[in-house]
């Protein structure tokens, strides 16, 4: 399939002077669900070239926080306390992510880098996207593997209550993550954002009402 690059998204972003035309998917997730607030804390995974960190510094302002991370640098500089870090979400544990938002709050590492204070995240949102071969069922099967990355972080990092957004592309595979998702979040749906691709089988996993522990639905819950 092919489409034309410069699109109306495309020409959007340069004019609003976001790094990528993704922004509008999120944009949109926001638009219709009311996710992000003022002095939110956010993580955003796979966040380069950066037009999502652009997008959550300005909704979260500045009693919020913003942390990014991807295997490649993004291209922006986001309003603080935004930031975001070069790192591979296969390496990425809870503890650096601790370490590094108590950095960003405090302007100096904790005490003990090895055991940060624990505190909750609002969020942990993923744009990530496995580098694609063309070979379908492959490019799948490596995007549910790097959201159940994001999903391992999320499940140790987001408070209850909390949300979780993920991009995946749709195939055999994403009924079975969407099921993993519903053991952790009371709600979890798959929307496609206007923004996304004409023939693009990218979707966009949107998580909300996290439970208190891994699994643990209320008895109410469990006998619906
Ligand atoms: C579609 S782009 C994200 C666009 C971004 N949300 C924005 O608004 O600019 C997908 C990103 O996932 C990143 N990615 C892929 N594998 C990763 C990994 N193992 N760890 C962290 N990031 C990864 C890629 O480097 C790429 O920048």
């Amino acid at each position: 399939m092919t489409y034309n690059a410069k699109d109306r998204f495309y020409k959007q972003a340069k004019q609003d002077r976001y790094a990528a035309r993704s922004v509008y998917k999120l944009e949109e997730l926001d638009h219709r669900y009311g996710l992000f607030k003022r002095g939110q804390q956010i993580v955003d995974l796979g966040c380069a070239p950066g037009s999502w960190l652009q997008f959550l510094a300005e909704k979260v302002g500045k009693k919020g926080l913003v942390l990014g991370y991807d295997i490649a640098p993004a291209q922006v500089t986001p309003a603080p306390p935004a930031t975001w870090k070069v790192a591979d979400v296969y390496e990425l544990t809870p503890t650096a992510v601790l370490t590094d938002l108590y950095t960003l709050r405090h302007g100096e590492p904790p005490p003990d880098p090895e055991a940060p204070p624990p505190m909750k995240v609002d969020a942990v949102v993923s744009d990530m996207a496995p580098k694609l071969t063309g070979i379908r069922d492959a490019d799948q099967a490596r995007s549910v593997e790097l959201q159940s990355e994001a999903l391992r972080l999320a499940e140790a990092l987001v408070k209850p209550g909390g949300f979780f957004v993920a991009k995946l592309f749709q195939g055999r595979d994403t009924d079975e993550f969407v099921k993993r998702v519903k053991d952790f979040y009371k709600e979890a749906k798959l929307l496609k954002p206007e923004a996304t691709r004409e023939g693009s089988r990218e979707v966009f996993l949107l998580a909300r009402g996290k439970r208190a522990a891994k699994g643990l639905a209320s008895p109410t819950e469990r006998r619906r």
